[in-house]
C-alpha cells in the first residue's frame, strides 16, 4: 500500500456539505431538546476524542442545565478512511458514570462499531440514563445497528472533514463540514 499523501488539500478544492450556519442552527435545536428532556436534572456530556470536541463545545453551550464533561479516547481508524473493524479504548473517563445522566457525544455514526463499543462500556458503569448525541449519521455504512437519540444531520456515503472531523488529523479546524474528494486520499 502506498503511503497516504501527507499534504492537506487546499480548502478551495473541497465541496461544502453543511455550512457553519446550518450547523449552528441545528446544534442549538439539539441543545434545546436535551434541555427539555432533562429539565431539573444534571447531565454528564462524554465526548469521544478528538472528533467530538468542537461539537461538544457548541452543544454544551446550548444546554441550559447543570452539566459536566468527560472524555473517552478510542482508536479505530488509524489515519485511514476505512474502519479497521476493531475499537480500542485509549483513554477512559476520569469521573464516575454511576447514577448519572450520561450523554455520549460523537461527531459521526458510521459503521456503528465505536458507539456500540462505548455504549457497552458506559452501561457497565450503571448510569441513571444513557443517550447518544451525534452530529452526523452515515446510515449507508452501518455494520452494527445503533441510532442516535439526538442527531444533527443524516449525510450520504462520503468522507467528510471539518468541525472536528479529520482526515489523518488534518482539517479538524474547518468551520464547515466538507466532502474530502477521493483524490485527496486515493493511493498514487
Ligand atoms: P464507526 O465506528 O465506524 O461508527 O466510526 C466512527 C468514527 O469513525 C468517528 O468517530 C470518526 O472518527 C470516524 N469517521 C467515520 N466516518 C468519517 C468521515 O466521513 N470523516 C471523518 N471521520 C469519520
Ligand atoms: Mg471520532
Amino acid at each position: 500500500m502506498n503511503p497516504l499523501p501527507p499534504v492537506p488539500l487546499p480548502v478551495s478544492r473541497m465541496k461544502v456539505l453543511i455550512t457553519r450556519d446550518e450547523i449552528t442552527r441545528r446544534v442549538a435545536e439539539m441543545g434545546r431538546d436535551i434541555t427539555r428532556d432533562f429539565e431539573g436534572q444534571s447531565v454528564l456530556l462524554v465526548g469521544v476524542l478528538k472528533g467530538a470536541t468542537i461539537f461538544l463545545a457548541e452543544l454544551a453551550r446550548s444546554i441550559e442545565l447543570d452539566a459536566t464533561f468527560d472524555f473517552f479516547g478510542v482508536s479505530s481508524y488509524a489515519d485511514r478512511t476505512q474502519p479497521s473493524g476493531e475499537v480500542r479504548l485509549t483513554k477512559d473517563v476520569d469521573t464516575s458514570l454511576e447514577g448519572k445522566n450520561v450523554i455520549l457525544v460523537e461527531d459521526i455514526l458510521d459503521t456503528g462499531l465505536t458507539l456500540n463499543y462505548l455504549k457497552n462500556v458506559v452501561l457497565q458503569h450503571q448510569p441513571r440514563s444513557f443517550k447518544i448525541a451525534a452530529l452526523l449519521d452515515k446510515p449507508a455504512r452501518r455494520i452494527q445497528p445503533i441510532d442516535a437519540d439526538y442527531l444533527g444531520f443524516t449525510i450520504p456515503n462520503e468522507f467528510v472533514v471539518g468541525y472536528g472531523l479529520d482526515y489523518a488529523e488534518h482539517y479538524r479546524n474547518l468551520p464547515d463540514i466538507c466532502i474530502l474528494p477521493p483524490e485527496a486520499y486515493s493511493a498514487g
